[in-house]
C-alpha cells in the first residue's frame, strides 16, 4: 500500500497534516523526526513530509532529519521549519528575520508560479497562512523560487528534478486558499500516489492482519456503547465472530439511562455482551480524589481490573481490545510530546495488564474515519453518528471530588440540555454538547430565600476532529430556556454558565 511518511519536528499542525492527506484517500503517518534512516526506508513511502516545528534550524540542539534522507531518491514536502530544513541542509541559508517585515504571521497574499507540479493548476495568487520568524537569506543551488509576498521573496521553493518542495506558509490549515489542493498536488503530481486508502481496503486490511494475530485465540472488547467502541466491536465481529465478548463496564458514571440503552442497543446483535455493574469499585476508589489526572489513571486501572476479573470468569481469555483512535494516542502524549491528558484507555492503562495483549484495530483513525468505516460495516446512524462520550464518563465531568450526590445532579442538567438541544433540532450543528457540574458555589436567590449552591457550565464544540474546535454559538433561546430548566428541575444548582471557550486554549472536556 502506498504511504506518506510525516516526520514531526513538534509543529502544532502536524495532525492537521495527517488529516489532509488522508483526506486524498494517501495512507499517512506521523513519525518522529528521530526515526532512523533504516526505519525510514523500511516504511517505504512514496513521499515524505516535513512538519513546521518551534526550533530555528541553526539553533544548537535544534531537531534534524536522519542522515542520508536527502539520497533516498523519494520526494519531500517541508512545510514552514521543514522548508527551511531543505534550505539549511541542502547548501542554502536560513538566518532570522531582522525586522518585522521579513517576519511573517498570519494571512499573506501570496503570488504562486503555477508552472511547478505542486500549484499546478491553482490560481496565480491567494491568501497563504504564515507563522515564522526565520526566513531563507540563499535558496540552495539547483532551487527556484515559485512563490513570493510582498515582504518575502521566497515564500516556496522547488527542486523539480529531485521532487523537493519548500513552502514556508501552512497550506494543511483551514486559512490557507487551496492549501488542500497543494497537498493533493504533492501527493498525486510529485509522488505519484494513487489514492489507495479507502475505508474498504482498511477494513478488508484489518480483518485480514485481525485474524491473523487472533488465530483461535479469544478477545474481550471494552465497550462503552460510543461510537469507536461500537465500531470495534462490529470490525471484531466481522473477524473473529463468537471469539468475541463485549464487556459493557457500567462504572456509575453514565449519562441518565444510559446503561439501559446502551444494553438493548446491542442486546439486538448477535454478539455475546455481558454487562458488568461496578458502580461501588469506581467509585469506591476515587472517593475523596480531586486531581484529574489522578482521577484518570483510577477510572483506567478500575477498568482493567474488571476487564481482568471477567476474562478469568470466563476463562482463557488471550486478547482485550480497546476502541482507541488517534487522536487519543496523539493527546495521551509519546515520546517528547506534551501529555495534554492521558486517555484512559491510552495513558490511563496500568503497568501491569494480565492479557496477552492489547488490541487496538483504530488505533491510526481519526473520529469521521471510524464513523465511516463504522457504516461501512453497516451500523445504525444512531450508532456511528452519536456524539462521543469519554471513557472515564461524567468523572471528569464533575470537577473536583466525585460524589453520587453530584453524579446524580450533573445526569439530570445533562438530560436536560441534550432534550433541549433535541426539541430544538440542533443536535446536527454541535459535533459535542454536554453539561459539567463545577465545583463552584454560589450565592442565589429562590423564591425569597438566599441559597448557596452549584454551577453548572453548559460546553458545546464544532469541530471536524476534536483536535481543535470552536465554541458552537448556541441561540440565546435554547440557552435560557435550558437554564431556567435545570435551575427549577435540579436540586442544588442555582446557576448555568455557557463555556465560550475554543480548543486551544481550552480542551474540550473540562478534566
Ligand atoms: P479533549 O478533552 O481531550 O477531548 O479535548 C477530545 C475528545 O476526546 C474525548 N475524550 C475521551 N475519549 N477516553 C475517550 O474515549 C478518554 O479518556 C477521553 N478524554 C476525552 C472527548 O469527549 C472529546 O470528544
Amino acid at each position: 500500500m502506498e504511504k506518506v511518511l510525516i516526520l514531526d519536528f513538534g509543529g502544532q499542525y502536524n495532525q492537521l497534516i495527517a488529516r489532509r492527506v488522508r483526506e486524498c484517500h494517501v495512507y499517512c503517518e506521523v513519525r518522529p523526526y528521530t526515526m532512523a534512516l533504516a526505519e525510514i526506508k523500511a516504511f517505504d513511502p512514496v513521499g515524505i513530509i516535513f512538519t513546521g516545528g518551534p526550533d530555528s534550524v541553526y539553533a544548537k540542539d535544534s531537531y534534524h532529519p536522519a542522515q542520508g534522507i536527502f539520497e533516498l531518491g523519494i520526494p519531500i514536502l517541508g512545510i514552514c521549519y521543514g522548508c527551511q530544513l531543505l534550505a539549511h541542509h541542502l547548501g542554502g541559508e536560513v538566518t532570522a528575520a531582522q525586522d518585522d517585515s521579513a517576519r511573517e504571521y498570519g494571512k499573506t497574499a501570496t503570488v504562486f508560479d503555477n508552472s511547478t507540479p505542486l500549484f499546478a493548476d491553482l490560481p496565480e495568487t491567494g491568501v497563504t497562512w504564515m507563522s515564522h520568524g526565520d526566513y531563507m537569506a540563499r535558496v540552495p543551488d539547483g532551487f527556484r523560487l515559485v512563490a513570493h509576498s510582498a515582504n518575502c521573496p521566497n515564500v516556496a521553493i522547488c527542486d523539480e528534478k529531485k521532487g523537493f518542495y519548500g513552502v514556508q506558509f501552512h497550506p494543511e490549515v483551514a486559512h490557507t486558499e487551496n492549501g488542500s489542493a497543494m497537498i493533493r498536488n504533492f501527493l498525486y503530481r510529485v509522488c505519484g500516489a494513487k489514492g489507495e486508502w479507502t475505508m474498504e481496503s482498511y477494513k478488508e486490511r484489518t480483518i485480514a492482519e485481525i485474524r491473523k494475530k487472533i488465530g483461535t485465540g479469544s478477545v474481550l472488547l471494552a465497550l462503552s456503547g460510543g461510537v469507536d467502541s461500537s465500531v470495534c466491536a462490529a470490525l471484531l465481529a466481522e473477524a473473529v465472530g463468537q471469539q468475541l465478548t463485549c464487556v459493557f463496564v457500567d462504572h456509575g458514571m453514565m449519562r441518565k439511562n444510559e446503561g439501559d440503552e446502551v444494553e438493548a442497543a446491542f442486546s439486538k446483535w448477535n454478539i455475546h455482551l455481558i454487562r458488568v455493574n461496578a458502580k461501588e469499585l469506581f467509585l469506591g476508589n476515587l472517593a475523596g480524589v480531586t486531581e484529574p489526572e489522578e482521577k484518570r489513571k483510577i477510572i483506567g486501572e478500575a477498568f482493567i481490573r474488571v476487564f481482568e476479573k471477567e476474562g478469568q470468569r470466563i476463562g482463557h481469555v488471550d486478547y482485550l481490545a480497546q476502541g482507541t483512535i488517534y487522536p487519543d494516542v496523539i493527546e495521551s502524549g509519546k515520546g517528547d510530546a506534551a501529555v495534554i491528558k492521558s486517555h484512559h484507555n491510552v495513558g490511563g492503562l496500568p503497568d501491569y495488564v494480565d492479557f496477552k495483549e492489547i488490541v487496538e484495530p483504530l488505533h491510526n483513525l481519526f473520529k469521521d474515519e471510524v464513523r465511516e468505516l463504522g457504516r461501512d460495516l453497516g451500523l445504525p446512524s444512531y450508532l456511528v453518528d452519536r456524539q462521543p462520550f469519554p471513557g472515564p464518563g461524567l468523572g471528569i465531568r464533575v470537577i473536583g471530588e466525585i460524589t453520587e450526590e453530584k453524579l446524580d445532579m450533573l445526569r439530570e442538567a445533562d438530560a436536560i440540555f441534550r432534550e433541549e438541544v433535541e426539541k430544538a433540532g440542533l443536535s446536527h450543528t454541535m459535533s459535542q454538547y454536554f453539561a459539567a457540574l463545577t465545583n463552584m458555589r454560589s450565592v442565589g436567590v429562590m423564591g425569597d430565600g438566599r441559597t448557596y449552591d452549584y454551577a453548572v457550565a453548559l460546553r458545546s464544540v464544532t469541530t471536524e476532529d476534536f483536535m481543535t474546535a470552536e465554541w458552537t454559538r448556541i441561540p440565546y433561546e435554547l440557552l435560557d430556556k435550558v437554564s431556567t430548566r435545570i435551575v427549577n428541575e435540579v436540586p442544588h444548582v442555582n446557576r448555568v454558565l455557557y463555556d465560550v471557550t475554543g480548543k486551544p486554549p481550552a480542551t474540550v472536556e473540562f478534566e
